[in-house]
């Protein structure tokens, strides 16, 4: 029988692919419900757009480490996951990278978007990446999580055109609006599998 497809959304910054998801699921475009939101960021714009959203959320202390979770830290987020009955986990500019228990818990069930044309440019501030490179044309990817930085199997990507005048801020302004519209477009094709 068909469902509403249960998410789970991790992410550390402002929010902008998370309220592009809750919107088209307001507008009714998209068959999904975010069942909770889980940051690594107190305080963070993710969180206070969830609570907007009468969504729960919750800031998990990352731990130790710099660009990843304590074990311990992801074993707790595998049981917040499972007791929202999340069925796809969406990292919405969430910047650490899974180890285990997480990948082994949601196995092809976990991914993310990346603000470039991968395997170019993973890591922080891709944008900055390419201008610096010149290229012409970057973009943004959508892929399954693996332990690597921004390196699983790629499921959708968006080119976006840079332009001469372009500023690190324009370019990544122009591919967060490609962002927004590829990421649900993506998550809708989980709601048919
Ligand atoms: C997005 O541009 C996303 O692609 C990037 O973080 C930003 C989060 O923005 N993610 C990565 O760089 C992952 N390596 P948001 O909080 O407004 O959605």
């Amino acid at each position: 029988m068909k469902h509403r497809l249960r998410l789970g959304v991790l992410g550390s910054g402002k929010g902008s692919n998370f309220r592009a998801v809750m919107e088209q699921i307001i507008d009714g475009r998209l068959d999904a419900e975010v069942r909770i939101v889980i940051s690594d960021v107190d305080n963070s714009g993710i969180l206070n757009l969830a609570r907007d959203y009468q969504i729960p959320s919750l800031y998990v202390r990352p731990g130790r480490f710099r660009t990843k979770l304590e074990p311990e830290v992801e074993e707790d987020i595998v049981r917040l996951l499972l007791e929202a009955d999340v069925e796809l986990v969406v990292l919405a500019g969430f910047m650490r990278v899974l180890k285990q228990p997480l990948l082994s818990a949601f196995p092809r069930r976990i991914i993310n978007i990346h603000p470039s044309l991968l395997p170019k440019f993973p890591g922080v501030e891709s944008w900055k990446q390419a201008l610096a490179a010149g290229e012409k044309i970057t973009g943004c990817s959508v892929h399954y999580v693996d332990a690597g930085i921004d390196s699983g199997e790629i499921i959708a990507q968006q080119k976006v055109p840079v332009l001469p005048d372009d500023t690190p801020e324009s370019l990544h302004a122009r591919i967060q609006i490609a962002e927004r519209a590829l990421y649900p477009e993506v998550i809708a094709t989980f709601c048919e599998a």
